[in-house]
């Protein structure tokens, strides 16, 4: 694990990025220990990954399952200069940034799906939890979790329908390391961007990648069809009498006629 932690704090080096790497076999949560490290003063940029965690979290209390040394799990403590109520459109800044780079290996079958997914083909590839270290009204720390299915051929059977791995989809020489020093590379560089211009810059990107766009969806009560993302990152949904609704966070069902 410390050969992996050198490799990729050297490769973010190279890039100009100076920062702390630790790459354990198991923990509970990436996010919670960077939660712990963000409010002992540690210095950002600061990558926690682990092989496999025992209480993995996702959006809204769900567990995040995955399989030892099959998912790339990391977490990320940032210190931008940002607003408490930040935390959903950097959300989908680092969608876009994850789509972008596995949209690299899977050219054109990557999408962001509001509010905190990746798909390949159509299945959640990765999941990303953003959480704020808040005192009073100013946040001294953003925890940037993400967890990627990479290698896994068989997932959970909770979630084998609906989820997929770079692997299944035929993604096989995804490396961990170069996976990991680009996407902390492509979230420094997006989080600093995200601090100085808001979520404009991103807003081409995640439109060209919306999974959800013309899609009957159902969020919160609210059901219609997708029409998009407006410039503060809401899902907008046009309902059947055609009025539009714009959703600042919630879970989406994908509604069928
Ligand atoms: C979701 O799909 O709802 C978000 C999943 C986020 C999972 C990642 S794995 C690394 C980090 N540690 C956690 O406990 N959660 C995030």
């Amino acid at each position: 694990m410390i050969d992996l932690a050198r490799e990729v704090r050297e490769k973010l080096l190279a890039s100009g990025v100076d920062a702390s790497v630790s790459w354990v076999a198991e923990t509970g949560s990436t996010n919670d220990d960077a939660k712990l490290a963000a409010s002992n003063g540690a210095s950002a940029p600061a990558v926690l990954v682990a092989d496999s965690q025992t209480r993995g979290r996702g959006r809204a209390g769900n567990a995040w399952l995955s399989t030892k040394g099959e998912g790339l799990l990391f977490s990320l403590v940032l210190r931008p200069k940002l607003r408490p109520d930040a935390t959903a459109p950097v959300t989908l800044a680092v969608g876009s940034v994850i789509a972008k780079l596995l949209d690299e290996l899977a050219p054109g079958r990557c999408r962001v799906k509001w509010p905190n997914d990746v798909e390949l083909d159509g299945k959640k590839v990765a999941g990303i939890l953003v959480e704020a270290q808040t005192r009073g009204d100013r946040i001294e720390a953003v925890i940037v979790g993400v967890g990627i299915n990479v290698a896994g051929k068989e997932l959970p059977p909770e979630v084998s329908a609906i989820a997929t791995s770079l692997a299944l989809a035929g993604v096989a020489s995804a490396d961990r390391v170069v996976l990991l020093a680009d996407a902390v590379l492509g979230l420094v560089r997006a989080i600093d961007r995200f601090g100085r211009e808001g979520l404009g810059p991103f807003l081409e990107d995640i439109r060209a990648k919306d999974a959800l766009f013309g899609q009957r969806v159902a969020v919160e009560g609210v059901s219609g069809t997708a029409a998009g993302i407006d410039d503060g990152g809401r899902l907008l949904i046009r309902d059947d009498k055609g009025v539009l609704h714009a959703c600042a966070s919630g879970h989406v069902e994908r509604a069928h006629r």
